[in-house]
């Protein structure tokens, strides 16, 4: 499973980068609102310090300006990849950026439909949004099998990013289904770490080991 990190945050992208399981970053106009950084230059930081896709998102809504949009984001780094969200003018976009060989995650998927289409149109990778899902009464987690099950029916060459993830459970539930990569915000990260059992056992071995004859 690859692993990505959901934020625009360069201290966090810094620090899960020097764990050596860091393979890529989602960002997203919220999550960029919160950084005190001009956008382009907070981009290309962000891609300097990531060994992999940095997901950008296009804020245009309709196609011919989604796909003006996507290829100047593009020009940032080679490793931006153009988040759109799934509509019919995304779909368009997507259709031709893909043609184009410029690689795209089409974001808030909500349905198996959602991500259907969006592969039909060439998308590299889905990002359906199970933590929204589950704030709204829905199961999230079987969006994902049902994504995970379709996309292998056909063959699709395109990866599941399961976001909106809120707790380590949704990225071990989505690992059991073979769900191709989770956005993990920082916190959730760390959590995935982090067991108090290890604590105690680590405290313990080192109170040990200085017992220990040497
Ligand atoms: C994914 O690419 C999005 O940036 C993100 O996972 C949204 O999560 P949220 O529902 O916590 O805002």
């Amino acid at each position: 499973m690859k692993f990505f990190l959901d934020t625009a945050n360069l201290e966090q992208i810094r620090e899960v980068a020097s764990w050596g399981i860091l393979d890529g970053v989602t960002t997203n106009p919220s999550l960029c609102s919160k950084e005190n950084v001009a956008f382009d230059v907070l981009i290309k930081d962000i891609c300097a310090a990531v060994p992999g896709p940095v997901s950008v998102e296009c804020v245009s809504t309709v196609a011919e300006d989604i796909v003006k949009e996507a290829e100047k984001l593009a020009g940032i780094s080679p490793n931006v990849v153009i988040k759109i969200p799934v509509c019919i003018e995304g779909l368009k976009a997507t259709k031709i950026l893909s043609a184009k060989g410029i690689r795209v995650n089409m974001t808030l998927i909500f349905s198996c439909s959602q991500a259907l289409l969006a592969a039909k149109a060439g998308a590299r990778y889905v990002s359906p949004f199970i933590g929204r899902l589950d704030d709204s009464s829905q199961e999230g987690m079987e969006l994902i099998e049902e994504i995970v099950a379709m996309l292998e029916n056909y063959g699709f060459p395109t990866e599941v990013i399961v976001a909106s993830v809120r707790h380590p459970r949704h990225v071990v539930n989505a690992a059991m289904i073979g769900a191709h990569i989770a956005t993990v915000p920082f916190a959730v990260m760390e959590k995935l770490v982090k067991h108090p059992l290890t604590d105690i056992g680590m405290e313990k071995f080192l109170k040990d080991w200085g017992k220990v004859k040497r």
